[in-house]
């Protein structure tokens, strides 16, 4: 038996091309592990109503980590279930697979490293060096929505909720609900996490992004909540900033910036704009984090029209393979392959589309492998 069990996950569109990518220099590294094959995608959404189908879950259960190619997630409400055929009217509706594996399986920490390699055509600025932390679980992503909105919700909400008498001559179908819920636990965690993570990589600043100043309870919850961790961490400068304003605060000078934790969605938000200071999505990778399990996958989605072609940059593939290699403690494999990443990215002779040049996936893995 192999030292480790991996759930193999590809996923669809562009997901399969992309973790041949990352085998490639898995087997080259001699991992020791048993890589098993996970259904998981749109595909199976189409044939059985299920993109996460339970044997894949109990697959999930059953191994020390999983890697996570690429599914294709569409925004899908009641009315336009009709692609689906028979699960017209069922109330079924697609929801995200990765969004579904974060919540059951309690991944909370959604980390997302985003560096610039040096001498790499896509960087926004040398030497940008900045970790994302995002809570994974919950707040908008809750799942908890209402379009029509049932009587019940609108009645008690008139009656709890002052600024509600604006929407209360409204239909049930002319306005929808999204509830974002932060907990006390889920700060806390991710915030800890954050922390953590910054004294144990000796990073002096951690920086809470939220929107309190609008969304005062859910948004005042996390900020009050990771400012009290923040407490406990007094070797570390805490700031935090509004969500809008550390877009532009990002852009202006990067280098204030060194750890940032955020809720779910902002988390979101800010680790795209982080990871196109870096090169984009071809080198943007995350690692869902739970005490259990850990899924790691490249941030980019599937990108459907280039789906078998082999063009799409595995940078950010190979370096979530990096990320799985550090949470198992294979640590000197995990900085061998970071050292032969930065390698290829330096000496610029092998580049993919994104990087202006013409090399294809495969390539871009094997010129990876040869400096292993
Ligand atoms: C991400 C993605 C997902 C998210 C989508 C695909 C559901 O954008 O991992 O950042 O919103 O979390
Ligand atoms: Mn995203």
């Amino acid at each position: 038996m192999a030292q480790y069990k991996i759930a193999w996950l590809p996923g669809d569109g562009v997901g399969p091309e992309i973790l041949e990518a990352a085998r490639l220099v898995l087997n080259e590294l001699r991992l020791d592990a048993d890589y098993v094959f996970g259904d998981i995608g749109w595909e199976f959404w189409c044939s059985e109503g299920d993109a996460l189908p339970p044997r894949t879950i109990r697959l999930l259960k059953s191994v020390d980590a999983a890697l996570f190619g690429a599914i294709t997630s569409k925004p899908m409400r009641a009315a336009e279930t009709e692609l689906i055929g028979e699960l017209q009217g069922t109330g079924l509706l697609y929801r995200s697979p990765i969004v579904r594996m974060r919540q059951l399986f309690d991944l909370y920490i959604c980390l997302r490293p985003c560096k610039a390699y040096p001498g790499s055509p896509l960087n926004f600025r040398e030497g940008i060096d900045l970790v994302v932390f995002r809570e994974n679980t919950e707040d908008l992503y809750c799942g908890v929505e209402f379009s029509p909105v049932p009587s019940g919700i609108s009645k008690r909400l008139l009656q709890l909720s002052k600024p509600f008498e604006a929407f209360k001559d409204l239909a049930a179908d002319e306005y929808a609900i999204s509830c974002k819920i932060n907990t006390r636990k889920g700060s806390e965690r991710i915030a800890h996490a954050a922390f953590e993570y910054a004294r144990e990589n000796d990073r002096k600043k951690v920086t809470i992004v939220h929107k309190a100043n609008v969304v005062r309870a859910s948004d005042g919850l996390f900020l009050e909540t990771a400012q009290k961790v923040a407490r406990q961490y007094p070797d570390i400068e805490t700031d935090d900033a509004n969500i809008d304003a550390i877009m532009m605060w990002l852009l202006k000078n990067p280098f204030n910036y060194s750890v940032l934790v955020a809720s779910n969605l902002y988390g979101d938000i800010v680790s795209d704009l982080c990871a196109q200071m870096v090169g984009g999505l071809g080198f943007a990778c995350s690692g869902n984090i739970g005490e259990k399990l850990a899924v790691f996958e490249p941030t980019h989605g599937s990108a459907p029209k280039y789906t078998g072609q082999y063009k799409v940059n595995p940078i950010a593939t190979i370096l979530a393979a990096k990320m799985m290699l550090e949470w198992l403690g294979e640590t000197e494999k995990a900085r061998r392959l970071e050292k032969a990443v930065a390698s290829v990215i330096q000496e610029g002779k092998v580049r993919t589309y994104d990087m202006g040049g013409s090399a294809g996936t495969l390539e871009m893995a094997e010129a990876i492998a040869s400096k292993l």
